[in-house]
């Protein structure tokens, strides 16, 4: 019998067959992450897999697609309803509350983790995906809506990610959304017959999702439908202006997109997406989020507002592929070659002091042919080669060989100490 991987899953495992399902590729992509949440002074959350179900029924909402169709729901032993998590904003508000992060003043949060969705298994849609999110926590203003867009533009930049477009809009208040859900059930509701399937569905229980649809047919016919922001008050719109201006100070690029809605109940006033340019399909949203004042205090917490957004690690990578300039692994600077054992052991304490100042060094263990070697070296995607044979190892010295310019230059022990000293230098330490 064999096994297989479930379908819409996938394994990362070396040297992938398709490039974005390496490791590597993961290391690096986290390791913005991380660093991009470090410098914008957000602190980690960890919450579990699943949850008990009513944490997104109410709040990523009954009537959405991800709750009432894509969402992994089991009882278990004892008869809980329980769900695996399908996104990561309503369990980290649930641990936020029980764990009374207001009071230590954690109120800006950043994770990394899977999510699960019973979605349609295609590239760039996964039933089990990667989400790199934020959450700041406590704030009304506008610039904090653009301090979660900059903190996503930053990740992307970080990765010298290109062709990506920021598309924003204000969805109001539950109120609006109400009055516009009836607009637009007006205005359908004589074209139901052209209607996807789906969007049938949602005229009566969420009609703004049909706006949203990407089905070409739903899109046909949703083109002259009204929009929210004829709908929004006085102060919801002054909010988005301010939004607007705010990134235009930044001199950050978006377009307002009227039709952009949101599949999640708990947003109000801004959303936004980033999407891949060029790339008309539906899973060609890179990174999407908004605003969530009240959701808190709903879920039985503080009143505190909120403004978020997560990023499919998979689409980004994917994303990142397809530029040809990505600078996508993470490789070794030095290979260290020694042709015997006794000269691989005379290397081993250069290669630990090269790796105590932070420099990816490697020591061969293939081949003692020097030929075999190199070509383990240039397949390790390394910068330098350092040689130690046994007539170099009597004249106390090493080649060094750029393995780009194929230029080579001997070196003495004594100097391969020193450029160690220099590395540590240049760190500071
Ligand atoms: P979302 O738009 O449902 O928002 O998902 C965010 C991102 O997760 C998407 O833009 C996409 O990159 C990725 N994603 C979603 N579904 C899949 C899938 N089936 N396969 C691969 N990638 C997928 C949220 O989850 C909100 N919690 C974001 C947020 C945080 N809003 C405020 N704070």
């Amino acid at each position: 019998m064999k096994y297989r991987r479930v379908k819409g899953c996938y394994d990362l495992y070396p040297h992938a067959e398709e490039q974005w399902r390496d490791p590597l590729m993961w290391n690096l992509i986290e390791g913005a992450a991380r660093s991009v949440s470090l410098a914008f002074a957000l602190s980690e959350i960890r919450t579990p897999a699943f949850e008990y179900t009513d944490v997104f029924l109410r709040t990523v909402g009954a009537s959405s697609d991800i709750v009432s169709k894509e969402m992994y729901t089991f009882e278990d032993r004892a008869g809980r309803s329980i769900s695996l998590r399908p996104e990561i904003t309503a369990p980290v508000l649930r641990a936020f509350i029980e764990n009374s992060l207001h009071q230590s003043g954690k109120t800006r949060l950043f994770y990394i983790g899977s999510c699960w969705r019973y979605d349609r298994a295609q590239k760039g849609r996964y039933r089990q995906f990667s989400q790199f999110g934020i959450e700041l926590i406590g704030s009304h203003d506008a610039t904090v809506d653009v301090e979660a867009i900059t903190c996503l533009l930053e990740f992307y930049r970080t990765l010298g990610l290109k062709g990506t477009k920021l598309l924003i809009n204000s969805i109001g208040d539950l109120d609006v959304r109400h009055k516009f859900g009836e607009a637009l059930r007006e205005y359908f509701t004589p074209h139901k017959e052209n209607l996807s399937e789906d969007s049938k569905r949602r005229l009566f229980e969420n009609p703004l999702r049909i706006i949203d649809s990407k089905d070409e047919c739903d899109r046909k016919v949703s083109q002259n439908a009204p929009t929210i922001t004829e709908f929004l008050t006085t102060q919801q719109k002054e909010h988005f202006a301010y939004v607007c201006e705010t990134l235009d100070e930044s001199g950050i690029i978006y377009e307002i997109s009227p039709h952009l809605v949101r599949g999640l109940d708990y947003y109000c006033d801004t959303v936004f997406e980033v999407v891949a340019e060029g790339d008309a399909q539906a899973q060609n949203t890179l990174g999407a989020g908004g605003r969530y004042d009240g959701l808190l205090q709903q879920m039985g917490g503080p009143d505190l507002p909120g403004v978020g957004f997560a990023t499919g690690i998979e689409r980004v990578i994917q994303h990142l592929l397809k530029q040809e300039d990505a600078k996508l692994q993470e490789v070794p600077e030095f290979f260290f070659i020694g042709l015997n054992e006794m000269c691989k052991r005379k290397l081993l304490p250069f290669v630990t002091d090269f790796r105590r100042k932070k420099k990816a060094s490697i020591l061969h263990h293939g081949s003692n042919q020097l030929k075999k070697a190199l070509s383990a070296a240039d397949k390790s995607g390394a910068q330098y080669a350092v040689i130690l044979g046994e007539s170099e190892l009597e004249k106390g010295i090493v080649k060094v060989k750029n393995l780009i310019s194929r230029e080579e230059e001997e070196i003495s022990f004594n100097r391969l100490c020193e450029i160690s000293q220099e590395f540590e230098k240049q760190h500071g330490r």
